[in-house]
């Protein structure tokens, strides 16, 4: 009886870890913790030391791990598994799951992942994932904890974790793609507007680096640096309404002119609010020339009224226009530019954000 009542408290255990697995896909939207986090369900569930998940690469026709969790981890990572080889590939080409209770006693087993990483493996429960009927990957846990193994129950739950993972996996890299593609299409769009302007050719993507060079230092999180990403490549896009004449003119521009000048930053916000997706990163590109004392434009903002991505563009802009040559002018060496940046911050630029940009532009061109 009892037993009966343990069964059964397991198999509701096991039911709520898909259910919870179901919610936890449908509210993330970053593949490498979805998956992360899903599988240190399924370790718990099926008391497993470990666990992973592959990914098949056509063109290599081999294996890569997209996720590794456990003690080696880090180190089985940086391995590929040739497709067919040990459980992992045999479980790739055939699509069927895999219960292996004793890997010593199983011919397909392959010893090189363990050898390089040092870990023991005794037992292996391995699914494909398979997405329209096409095999994409492969998930598997490891080792059963104390002296048991794995069982039919346990393959049947990670069989059915394994349908929504392989969905989560090609809907990541579906998205992914898109996301590429989108980058790269607003990418060509800015680099012809610098072209516009011989002077100005590859502007924006130095602002973009020099940009990140600040953002990296400030998080990790992958959406604000593609928010910091997106704004810079698209911060003067506006200039494509501002006429050659004024874009390319050798002397200085009489006030008229500066002052249409100075629009630029409004076009550029102009150009990208009908695109739903750019849209919340107006304010980055509309303030990017304002001032921390609040003598910059459009809005003579001030300080912290500023939006953060703006102050850090604002400084990535100024230091590319000071390294490269433009039509008035020539050219400063960088160490007189970086100094410049800090004798204007708390004026002009961010005090704090300077400080990052000259130690991380130190560290990376290191005089
Ligand atoms: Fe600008």
């Amino acid at each position: 009886m009892r037993s009966l009542e343990s069964d059964l408290r397991r198999k509701i255990a096991r039911l709520e870890t898909l259910v919870d697995a179901s919610m936890v896909f449908s509210g993330i939207l970053d593949i490498d913790i979805l998956l992360d986090t899903v599988m240190q369900k399924a370790e718990e569930v099926m008391e497993a030391e470990a666990s992973s998940v592959f990914r098949i690469d056509e063109k290599r026709h081999d294996l890569y791990f997209i996720t590794a969790r456990g003690e080696k981890g880090k180190e089985a990572k940086e391995i590929r598994v040739p497709m067919g080889k040990g459980i992992v590939g045999w479980v790739a080409e055939h699509g069927k799951p895999l219960l292996v209770p004793d890997v010593r006693k199983d011919s397909r087993w392959f010893r090189g992942v363990d050898k390089k990483t040092k870990w023991v493996t005794r037992s292996i429960l391995a699914v494909p994932l398979i997405v329209k009927g096409k095999v994409i990957g492969v998930a598997e846990v490891l080792n059963k904890k104390g002296d048991r193994k794995f069982d039919e129950d346990d393959l049947e739950l990670f069989a059915a974790l394994g349908n929504q993972i392989a969905i989560a996996v090609e809907n990541a890299s579906l998205y992914s793609d898109l996301d590429k593609l989108f980058l790269s299409s607003i990418r060509a769009i800015v680099e012809a507007v610098d072209a516009k302007d011989p002077y100005t050719r590859g502007h924006s993507s130095r602002v973009v680096e020099y940009a990140l060079l600040i953002g990296n230092a400030l998080t990790r999180d992958k959406d604000r640096l593609k928010e910091i990403e997106i704004s810079a490549i698209l911060h003067d896009v506006g200039k494509i309404g501002i006429p050659d004449k004024i874009l390319g003119k050798p002397g200085r521009l009489t006030r008229r002119e500066q002052k249409y000048m100075e629009r630029h930053p409004e076009f550029s916000a102009a150009i990208i609010e009908p695109i739903e997706l750019l849209k919340r990163l107006m304010r980055n590109i509309m303030h990017h020339h304002e001032r921390i004392d609040g003598k910059g434009y459009p809005d003579g903002l001030k300080d912290k009224s500023i939006p953060l991505v703006a102050r850090i563009i604002g400084i990535a802009d100024a230091f590319d226009a000071m390294t490269t040559d433009r039509p008035y002018r020539k050219r400063k060496n960088t160490r007189i530019a970086l100094r410049e940046l800090k004798t204007h911050s708390g004026t002009q630029f961010d005090q704090r954000l300077v400080g990052i940009f000259v130690s991380e532009f130190s560290k990376q061109n290191p005089l």
